[in-house]
């Protein structure tokens, strides 16, 4: 027990209930309002947008993107000139486009006429790249929150856009390319998921879900090195990528290599062509600075390439190192940290990218191992541990490590989790939360990818068949950290589970709600979580799933989790894989009081077909911004002529294509959201 007595503040709202309606509910007491949709301008001479297909690709250089993701409120001054973090009225809003929900970008001619990816209409690709990205806005408060369309500040990042290679891996050979010989600069930033902050002001986009975009041969085609490296971030097999923007109809004709750059496939004697160290440009978190509209942004290759989630930060504390704790969100992947070695200097607070240089480019690179004990460890990642060194993939130098950090932790014996998303740092008890989404290969027999067992541990330890067809852990839950000492750049942990999701249907069964919810605050497949930093202890939560939404749609609770401990130790018994297969784990942890519904509470539900993801708030917490993504997404491509049978017409209605957005949401009060 013991969960928050320290802090004041405490939950104030109804809890919202579940629900499949096409609707995006709140608390009552609160109003949500769309403040930026796909494809709505980001300044005075783009058109408003048709929403029917027909908007032109370059159009969206100066659009909004698709599938909005992790985002961050940076203050600016009244006269919308400088920098002011305090200002709580006027700011920039960067944002991250992960993905693209293809129909409802192409008109229903071109929808119908279908997407081959072995022969794409150029026009087509183009929007689909620029569709990617991050959006800098100006956002201004007046009766409520809208885009400054005049702002100077504002600016679209594509899969296109030139981007700086910076850091240890800077140079390496493994990521030269015919637009860079120096391995310097590549261009895109891609599949950017969830973000982070930096102290020093700036804005962390993540590349996750790149690897699929890449056209790439069998790896048994490749030599030895390379075929590993492939198997380990891309799989084995050929592909022409997700959407096959390598293979535009009749070539590439850009002169340029702009589509042929998707295409890893090593191509011999023309030089101009081979773009087999693309995919190495990508799997980065890049630094933006919102306040230097021309500044090139820089992919810091200290923190290593994965499939990013996201990196936020520990608090900073003078004369200590930076620290930022990361998810690798794929299936038995790892959770790792990044310690500077340079010490924090608030000097430097106004440094902009000057600053990223110094704390982002020059680190340790950790990865996590969870004990049965309830202790763990970091590991660092360098070519001096004889492991990494001994290691069969034959790692070359520190570059090379870093640029296939996955094999590398492999070596150090890293715990496999169970789909690693956002990590955020409690900013009172300095704990770290990192949401674990789900895993259906988890209990299952054979190796992961690393060549780990799928086996329960302590750490990811529920398998049970939810009686819907997925087995596995279907529903996810939430690790929790302590650094030995509170000190972040410690080498050891000790840590507990925090909160087990569960389906209403499950709520009788101990081994699966674990965490005894309620209606009130049950939920599926945790993904975004991110702690306020103006009511210090409220925790946000958002779901990303598709076990639960038979009953309800994704959704956000607002959370007050205590500390290290309140949700115990975990054991689990009969670990034995396959003979569990099938049945219910038993799995005991200390009575955890960190789930009440007086301490983690539905606050919001979307609407059909969406995920929550990405929240932000104005620094006086009396302002939130929460972003919708991809609402309406399992509509059928085949009924794309025919509205009426789109899953979401939200947010704009009638018979309108659903389209991701970012919601203001305010107290009709005015008082602090949550309270
Ligand atoms: Fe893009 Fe792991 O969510
Ligand atoms: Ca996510
Ligand atoms: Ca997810
Ligand atoms: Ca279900």
């Amino acid at each position: 027990g013991g969960s928050n007595k320290s802090n004041a503040f405490k939950l104030g709202f109804t809890a919202v209930a579940r629900g499949t309606d096409d609707l995006l509910r709140v608390p009552t007491g609160y109003t949500a309002n769309a403040l930026y949709r796909l494809g709505d301008p980001i300044n005075t001479t783009t058109a408003a947008y048709l929403n029917d297909g027909t908007d032109s690709a370059a159009s969206f250089q100066f659009r909004a993107g698709d599938h909005h993701d992790g985002m961050a409120y940076f203050g600016l001054n009244s006269s919308g000139l400088a920098k002011d973090l305090s200002n709580a009225a006027r700011g920039l809003l960067c944002m991250n486009h992960e993905n693209i929900t293809r129909i409802f970008l192409h008109s229903a001619a071109d929808v119908a006429a279908g997407f081959n990816s072995a022969a794409r209409v150029v026009a087509q690709i183009d929007k689909e790249v620029n569709a990617h990205g991050v959006s800098v806005i100006e956002v201004v408060k007046g009766a409520t929150f809208s885009v400054n369309t005049l702002s100077g500040f504002n600016r679209r990042y594509t899969a296109a856009s030139e981007m700086t290679i910076s850091g240890p891996a800077a140079g390496d050979d493994l990521l030269v390319t015919p637009y860079s010989n120096a391995g310097t600069a590549t261009r895109g930033t891609l599949n950017n998921c969830a973000n982070g902050v930096t102290p020093w002001g700036t804005y962390l986009t993540c590349e996750e879900n790149w690897a699929g975009y890449f056209k790439r041969p069998a790896s048994a085609t490749l030599g030895a090195k390379p075929a590993a490296a492939q198997n380990r971030y891309m799989g084995s097999g050929a592909s022409n990528g997700s959407y096959g923007w390598a293979n535009p109809a009749g070539g590439d004709t850009s002169g340029v290599g702009l589509y042929t750059r998707w295409d890893v496939t090593p191509s011999g004697a023309d030089a101009t062509a081979d773009y087999r160290n693309a995919a190495n440009t990508m799997g980065w978190v890049v630094e933006i600075d919102p306040f230097a509209p021309a500044a090139t942004p820089r992919k810091r290759t200290a923190l290593g390439r994965f499939g990013h989630e996201g990196a936020m930060p520990a608090k900073a504390v003078a004369g200590k190192p930076i620290v930022y704790y990361m998810g690798d969100d794929a299936q038995n992947e790892y959770i790792y940290k990044y310690v500077s070695t340079a010490n924090w200097d608030p000097a430097d607070a106004n440094g902009g990218l000057t600053s990223g240089n110094k704390y982002l480019d020059d680190g340790k690179l950790y990865v996590a191992t969870f004990n049965a004990d309830g202790s763990g460890t970091w590991t660092e990642l360098n070519i001096a541990n004889p492991a990494i060194a001994a290691a069969a993939y034959g790692f070359a130098d520190q570059a090379d490590v870093l640029i296939n950090c996955r094999l590398a932790a492999d070596a150090v014996g890293a715990t496999p989790m169970d789909r690693p998303e956002w990590a955020d740092v409690h900013p009172v008890t300095g704990d770290i939360y990192v949401t674990l989404t789900n895993n259906s290969s988890r209990g299952t027999t054979g190796l992961s990818t690393g060549g780990k067992s799928k086996g329960l541990d302590a750490a990811n330890p529920r398998y049970y068949n939810d009686g819907e067809g997925r087995t596995g852990n279907p529903n996810g839950h939430i690790v929790r950290i302590h650094e030995s000492g509170g000190d972040p750049s410690a080498t050891g942990f000790n840590w507990d589970v925090y909160l087990f999701g569960a389906e209403d249907d499950q709520f009788g069964n101990a081994s699966v709600n674990i965490s005894g919810l309620t209606d009130d605050n049950n939920f599926s497949s945790p993904d975004g979580l991110w702690f306020s930093q103006a009511v210090p202890g409220l925790m946000w939560l958002q779901t990303d799933d598709g076990a639960y939404t038979d009953v309800t749609n994704c959704m956000m609770l607002a959370a007050l989790p205590g500390k290290y401990g309140d949700g115990g130790a975990v054991s689990v018994t009969n670990v034995a894989v396959p003979s569990n297969a099938g049945a219910d784990q038993t799995v005991t942890t200390y009575a955890g009081t960190d789930a009440t519904p007086a301490t983690l509470r539905r606050f919001l539900v979307g609407p059909k077909g969406c995920e929550i993801t990405g929240i932000t708030e104005t620094p006086d917490g009396k302002t939130i911004f929460v972003n919708i993504q991809h609402p309406g997404e399992n509509t059928a491509a085949g009924d794309i002529a025919i509205p009426a049978n789109y899953e979401s017409h939200w947010p704009d209605g009638g018979t309108a294509r659903p389209r991701s957005t970012t919601v203001v949401i305010t107290k009709n009060d005015g008082g602090l959201i949550g309270a």
